[in-house]
């Protein structure tokens, strides 16, 4: 049974005339991560809105279709409940903070989720040091940077250890050595725990080579589902308004400089392009 079950979803926001999700079947299973993109306004966060219940609990609007997380409808499952299972990353962390402490943001949904104090002193622990927030454990969130408030975000959910996590452009305001630290945490925590993971990202560079599919969304719809593979021997991304990611665009430039017809396989990695030039294929 995949953990995730989208079908045949519309949603329009109250007020609007377009629906920002129009018509979406998408299938994710155990342990699969998932790499969502698409341009702005193309409704990536829209679906892990839906994905995580606030639509269409919080946010009103006309809903058709269902969307299924770890066997409960989500339209007919409180969003408590869903939190049970469900961690999400906002776009913009600043909406999700509320405590007065770094540590308090962290524990206090293990104390509502009724977690005994022991192992909620550790959890928290866990989860500020693998963030790289320990040292910030007695600050006030509000008076963060972006980028620690973004990596605080990160740290409650993996504190609260859901089954699927839902990163909705989670490095956005992170400088691109923290980006990849914390991406490939979040990949390396989500890889040995075994969690099912949606992440929406601009960073491609990072997540491409790690992820297992890339969903492209366009206008509402799901434009493409596959492997990255499968994208890249295909496309760079920027027919779908995406900004390529380097190593495939490098390959697909030299591809047509040589008028040959490709490989097989395109690299996704430094090292595989470096493989690929120093064997002399195309
Ligand atoms: N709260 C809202 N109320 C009304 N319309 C909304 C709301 N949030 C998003 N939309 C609209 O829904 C559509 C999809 O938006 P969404 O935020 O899901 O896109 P996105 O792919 O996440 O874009 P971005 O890359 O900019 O984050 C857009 O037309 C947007 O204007
Ligand atoms: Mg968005």
């Amino acid at each position: 049974m995949p953990v995730i079950e989208v079908k045949g979803l519309r949603f329009r926001y109250e007020g609007s005339e377009a629906w920002s999700l129009d018509g979406v079947d998408l299938e994710v299973s155990e342990g699969e991560l998932v790499l969502v993109v698409g341009p702005t306004g193309s409704g990536k966060s829209t679906l892990l809105r839906a994905v995580v219940g606030l639509i269409p609990h919080f946010y009103r609007g006309d809903y058709q279709g269902s969307v299924r997380v770890c066997g409960l409808d989500v339209a007919e499952t409180p969003v408590h409940v869903i939190a049970t299972k469900v961690g999400m990353v906002f776009q913009n962390p600043e909406t999700q903070l509320f405590s007065t402490t770094v540590e308090a943001e962290v524990a206090f949904p293990l104390e509502n989720l009724g977690v005994p104090r022991d192992e909620m002193l550790a959890r928290v622990e866990e989860a500020l040091r693998a963030t790289g927030m320990a040292e910030l454990r007695k600050k006030n969130p509000a008076e963060l940077s972006g980028g620690q408030k973004q990596r605080l975000a990160i740290a409650s959910i993996i504190a609260m250890r859901p089954e699927v996590l839902l990163l909705d452009e989670p490095t956005s305001m992170l400088d691109p050595v923290s980006a990849q630290e914390i991406l490939e945490f979040v990949v390396g925590y989500c890889r040995s725990e075994g969690k099912t993971m949606l992440v929406s990202e601009h960073r491609l560079d990072l997540l491409v080579p790690v992820v297992d599919r890339i969903v492209v969304f366009s206008e509402g719809r799901i434009a493409f589902d596959g492997s990255p593979q499968h994208f890249f021997l295909r496309h760079t991304g920027a027919e779908f308004g995406i900004k390529p990611p380097r190593v495939p665009e490098v390959y697909h430039r030299a591809v047509a400089a040589s008028g040959s017809g490709g490989c097989e396989r395109v690299p996704l990695t430094a090292g595989e392009l470096v493989e690929l030039v120093s064997s002399g294929d195309p």
